[in-house]
């Protein structure tokens, strides 16, 4: 008989309320409880979502119940919640980034290895059928020598959003703009497709907003470990926002994706597959998912499939494929990105 996991939901705010309803679309999962250190907005997610309302984060821990947590706080807040967590001996799902500095993320990594948990981060791009496919290509060499890869997350968000909850758009709780918050799941893909980053040379600015302390626009140049480069721009300043564009090219190849769909598949070594995977997915998408505000066109189904394939690792007793190593990747390479737009220089990644 497979195990059914108790979840507890930390945070009752947009994102929260997605990952309850990615919790009851799984046949192994049962969602107990939420926290959040607002009684209303807790009280208020346990009378949709069918489940308990604590405030205290100890209240949930503390809960024989509940084996999983997942965070969908601020971001600033996400280590130390996952490593709460990992002492009260519960698993951690924690929304990206992953936290905003290395030294929280290290800490969180650590605290989970010490107390046998599993730590797992958020980045649902990872799980669309065409990223998949997209990744088996990479991996089985079908692009030749891998040339460029752009990661492009032409976004908009009216000043409404960064004027709701207080810590959006600010360095201690969002860690910064239009990378840190809503470009990461774009340098995330594109980071996983090349390959490990070698250096970034950088410019960010802040635009068309009033209030916050972040970019709101920002391009930089990649160097890839294997020798391509690549660029990753993002951000919130382009009205009214379009798809997520990921690129990559090689010397055999050349795919390009536009949020979930395909906009070009082409190889020089064409396969009996290409022409089924061209009619299945080459079309520009109906909707650009969260290109204008947070929530347009998601559903639950990218979070439903991040925390299937977290438990299938528990039940297994191996790492998950997003573990704290893997997401901690995005947020090295936007530090870099920001180190460099600073201090105008280009920055290596350690
Ligand atoms: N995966 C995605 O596509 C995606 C999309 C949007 C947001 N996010 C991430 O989700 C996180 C939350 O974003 P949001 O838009 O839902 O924010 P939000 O402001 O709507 O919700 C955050 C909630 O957390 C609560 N909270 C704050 N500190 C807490 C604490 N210490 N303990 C318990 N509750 C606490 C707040 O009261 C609020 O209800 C961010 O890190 C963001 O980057 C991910």
């Amino acid at each position: 008989m497979p195990k059914t996991y108790g979840f507890g939901v930390i945070g009752a705010g947009m994102i929260g309320n997605f990952h309850a309803e990615a919790i009851k679309q799984l046949p192994n999962a049962k969602l107990v409880a939420v926290c959040d250190d607002v009684t209303g907005a807790a009280d208020l997610f346990a009378k949709k979502h069918g489940c308990a309302a604590v405030t205290d984060l100890n209240g949930l821990l503390s809960r024989s119940d509940v084996d999983v947590v997942t965070v969908a706080t601020p971001s600033g807040t996400h280590a130390d919640l996952a490593i709460a967590a990992a002492r009260h001996g519960k698993h951690a799902i924690v929304e990206k980034p992953l936290d905003i500095t290395l030294a929280k993320i290290d800490a969180a990594i650590e605290a989970h290895a010490k107390s046998g948990t599993s730590l797992g981060g958020i980045f649902n791009g990872r799980f669309l059928p065409t990223a998949r496919l997209l990744k088996k290509a990479v991996a089985d060499g079908r692009f030749g020598r891998m040339t460029f890869g752009m990661a492009y997350g032409p976004w908009w968000r009216d000043q409404r959003y960064y004027d709701q909850g207080g810590w959006r758009g600010t360095w201690k709780l969002d860690g910064g703009g239009a990378y840190m918050n809503q470009g990461i799941h774009t340098v995330d893909l594109l980071q996983w497709l090349m390959g490990p980053v070698r250096c970034v040379k950088a410019s960010t600015t802040m635009i068309a907003h009033q209030r916050i302390e972040v970019e709101d626009t920002g391009a930089a140049v990649i160097e890839f470990a294997s020798g391509a480069i690549g660029t990753m721009a993002c951000t919130t300043s382009m009205w009214p926002g379009h798809f997520r564009i990921v690129e990559v090219s090689g010397t055999d190849g050349t795919v390009a994706m536009a949020d979930q769909n395909f906009f070009f598949w082409q190889f020089r070594a064409e396969k009996p597959d290409d022409q089924q995977i061209r009619e299945k997915y080459l079309q520009f998408p109906a909707v650009s998912i969260g290109a204008a505000n947070p929530s347009a066109g998601m559903t639950a189904e990218g979070h439903r499939e991040n925390f299937a394939s977290f438990l299938k690792a528990v039940d297994e007793k191996r790492t998950p494929e997003i573990d704290g190593t893997e997401a901690r990747k995005a947020v090295q390479t936007i530090l870099a990105i920001y180190e460099s737009a600073r201090t105008g220089k280009t920055v290596t990644l350690g």
